[in-house]
């Protein structure tokens, strides 16, 4: 039974035209019929394959030539096809017509892939493409950092001119009030003497000079007219403080660059804080811890790095206060309740300097107060930002801390966490570029 398939090819027709080449062999008829089928399969498959990868990946280069690839193939199978059915039948005219496309399109396509070659060997290789993919991935890290800091200068900057042209108006009217206000003070005072002095020589007026003296309540007048001119008076204190902090905001006052050393800045400020620093009623003292490294003289403006250093101890100074009674929560927080919250016993600011190398020197500002979330911290150096009670905050000593650094070409970081304390880090050169 098997033997008879096997014999098959050659007895089912009794024509083998490659009988004689065979030698009459079974075993060599099925050996080249296995093989030539199978290389036939093989080259179709191959052909699919290229036309649908061809199909899929549209950006594909040189498609062309790969769907040549895929035609020449096709005819390669079909003449292997072709020596199996020329077995039987002596369609010789037709292989051989099908050999000679074979053959020339194998020769077009040779043809074809010559002056391609170049071109293939210039296309970048996967690894290539890798390290141009991650070179762009930083650019675009970096630029994306660039644009944040040009619209943070931008910001500034626009926003700087517009203070300036209100600082300056709200400046004249201000001096007005606050220049006068101790001379109406004084006149006023006089006025109410000269009105005590009439009370007491003339005890018994006439009756139109009592009646008027009940209306108006004469008697309460006196007594508050003095509070009134305090008030007006601390008000437009406030208001001169607040149109100073505007003025150096948008660098009104630009004072001579000087090199200094900047520790003689920071303990000035923590002089003129001293008062501060000490603890009343119920809050502690605030210790301050200084690190000073070897730091060479700055080039400055020394007015406004104090300002910095100023606003970032005052800053300190008011989160060590709240957390001495006990910080807010913040929100993400909630399970631990607000009078649960551990008090501070041991408020510290450390100031730590170094030179970071021959180019720039170091200075933090270290406190363990209540810290901030990541949403105030990334508000922090917008101007009028604040999250003290109203009347206590201005909202301006970080962006005008933020604004100053960045004049020194310098960098401002700051690093917190909710009731973990906060730390400033400011990294000014030591030589500067604004001389
Ligand atoms: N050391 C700090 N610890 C906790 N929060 C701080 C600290 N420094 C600044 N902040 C936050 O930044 C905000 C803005 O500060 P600032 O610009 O100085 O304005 P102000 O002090 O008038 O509120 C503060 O209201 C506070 O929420
Ligand atoms: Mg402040």
């Amino acid at each position: 039974m098997m033997l008879a398939f096997f014999n098959y090819p050659f007895y089912s027709n009794g024509f083998i035209p490659h009988g004689h080449c065979y030698l009459w062999k079974t075993g060599l008829v099925w050996l080249h019929i296995l093989s030539d089928s199978l290389m036939a399969l093989a080259y179709f498959s191959i052909a699919i394959a290229l036309v649908y990868f061809v199909r899929k990946r549209e950006d594909l280069p040189f498609k062309s030539i790969l769907l040549l690839f895929g035609a020449f193939i096709i005819f390669c199978g079909t003449t292997h096809i072709m020596e199996i059915w020329t077995l039987w039948y002596p369609t010789y005219w037709l292989s051989g017509f099908i050999k000679a496309l074979t053959a020339l399109i194998s020769v077009y396509t040779a043809f074809t892939l010559v002056p391609i070659i170049p071109q293939a060997l210039a296309l970048p290789s996967p690894a290539q493409l890798e390290v141009a993919n991650s070179q762009l991935k930083l650019t675009l890290k970096e630029l994306a950092e660039t644009q944040t800091q040009l619209i943070q200068t931008e910001k500034m900057s626009s926003l700087g001119k517009l203070v300036a042209g209100i600082a300056h108006e709200i400046n004249n009217p201000v001096s007005f009030i606050y220049g006068n206000i101790g001379i109406a003070n004084e006149y006023t005072e006089n006025l109410l003497k000269l009105i005590s002095l009439y009370q007491e020589c003339y005890p018994k007026t006439l009756s139109k000079i009592q009646i008027l003296a009940e209306t108006i309540e004469l008697d309460f007048i006196k007594k508050d007219l003095p509070k009134i001119f305090s008030s007006i008076k601390i008000g437009s204190e406030r208001i001169c403080e607040i149109v100073l902090s505007l003025r150096s905001f948008s660098r009104v006052d630009e004072a001579e660059i000087k090199r200094v050393d900047l520790h003689e800045g920071i303990n000035s400020t923590l002089l003129i804080l001293g008062n501060q620093l000490k603890g009343q009623g119920k809050y502690l003292d605030i210790e301050i811890i200084k690190e000073y490294g070897e730091l060479p003289q700055v080039d400055c403006y020394p007015g406004q790095l104090n300002q910095v250093f100023m606003n970032l101890l005052t800053n300190a100074i008011d989160t060590l206060r709240e957390s001495i009674v006990g910080c807010r929560v913040p929100k993400s927080n909630i399970i631990s309740a607000e009078n649960q919250q551990p008090t501070n016993n041991n408020p510290q600011i450390r100031i730590v300097t170094e030179v970071l190398d021959s180019h720039q020197v170091m200075i933090r500002v270290i406190d363990n107060g209540c810290g901030m979330t990541e949403e105030v911290r990334q508000k922090i150096f917008d101007p009028f930002f604040t999250t003290k009670p109203v009347g206590s905050g201005t909202g301006l000593g970080m962006s005008i801390s933020y604004q100053i650094v960045d004049k020194h070409g310098g960098q401002f970081k700051c690093i917190t966490q909710p009731l973990q304390g906060t730390e400033f880090q400011i990294r000014i050169p030591i030589r500067s570029k604004l001389y």
